[in-house]
């Protein structure tokens, strides 16, 4: 770009600042007044309903139930702290618009039109500071940090012999994701494509499992998702009780780790397994669990999902709750 060319961008984009500011009634760092604050906040939290039904709509409606989300009367507010609204808004490049993100997976398009609006989902835990990487050599494992503490639990679990399971696995699937997170997903056990991989819930089940993630305003990386058995049961069997019995311990541990706010079941193996109950899904799932001080929240397993698409919209319901708890709301 030339020089004049640059400074006429550098014009323009002073010149939007100054219009937004005079639109926002605030010059230079003038504070937004109450009653501002208060109407960007009704902005925000209007938004954010209709983005969040827009997403729960793009995943879990047949393409001919799926309305149109309403358009947003004014130009969507940034969901920043409301002291933040007296910013002024990022000067856009209009040289180079921004890469969208491929038509073809809406979930990951909303996910980033709509992350900013989750960050408070996600602020850290209060959680002691844990000593920052390298750390030093301790043999004590009670100086360990969470991620340590994972990382020598998987590697105690390689090579186990508990049980049959590890007769027909390529992988054994300990877990993955944040070893601090906030919110844990629990499967039954391996399938395939996991046991393949060595990774939990990557095959179609995982694709789906991704989605409803990214619609809860997280990514993989921020949850943690485990299975009760953490080998593949042949032919897909449910996991029987003596191999939960072995391996259970082993997702315990992870939990006392991890020490989650809310841990999500999926399905009703992992449910009963995890509560030590026997009950149907659809008597346990819609309402939180305590489990020694976890809020626990049964749903339906994606690949259950997968098969009956009618039970989407429920799964998004327990999923809202297990959102608002997160949130600080219940
Ligand atoms: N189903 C599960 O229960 N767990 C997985 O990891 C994959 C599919």
């Amino acid at each position: 770009m030339s020089s004049r060319a640059h400074l006429h961008q550098l014009v323009r984009q002073l010149r939007r600042q100054l219009l937004w500011q005079r639109d926002q009634g605030v010059v230079g760092i003038v504070p937004a007044t109450d009653e501002a604050r208060a109407s960007f906040e009704a902005r925000r939290q209007a938004h954010q309903a209709a983005r969040q039904e827009a997403v729960r709509a793009e995943l879990f409606e047949e393409p001919a139930k799926r309305a149109k989300p309403a358009a947003p009367e004014t130009r969507p507010a940034k969901p920043a702290a409301p002291a933040a609204a007296a910013q002024p808004p990022k000067p856009v490049e209009e040289a180079k618009p921004a890469p969208r993100p491929p038509k073809s997976d809406p979930s990951t398009q909303l996910y980033r039109e709509y992350k900013p609006l989750y960050e408070e989902i996600k602020r850290p835990r209060s959680r002691a500071p844990q000593p920052a990487a390298p750390q030093p050599a301790s043999s004590d494992p009670s100086t360990w940090s969470p991620t340590r503490k994972l990382h020598w639990l998987s590697k105690h679990l390689s090579g186990c012999t508990r049980c049959p399971l590890h007769e027909g696995r390529t992988n054994l699937v300990f877990g993955e994701g944040d070893p601090e997170a906030r919110l844990m997903f629990v499967g039954e056990g391996p399938g395939y494509h996991e046991d393949q991989q060595g990774r939990p819930f990557v095959g179609p089940s995982g694709e789906l499992l991704t989605k409803m993630i990214r619609a809860m305003g997280f990514a993989r990386e921020d949850v943690y998702i485990a299975n009760m058995v953490k080998c593949r049961p042949p032919e897909n069997r449910n996991p029987a009780p003596e191999e939960l019995m072995k391996c259970t311990p082993f997702l315990e541990k992870q939990i006392e780790v991890i020490q989650p706010e809310v841990i999500v079941t999926l399905g009703r193996v992992a449910t009963n397994a995890l509560l030590g109950v026997d009950g149907s899904l659809g008597s346990l799932r819609g309402r939180f669990h305590d489990r020694d001080g976890v809020a626990v929240m049964p749903t339906y397993h994606p690949a259950y999902l997968l098969r009956n698409d009618s039970q989407k919209a429920a799964a998004w319901e327990d999923l809202k709750q297990v959102m608002a708890r997160l949130r600080g709301d219940s």
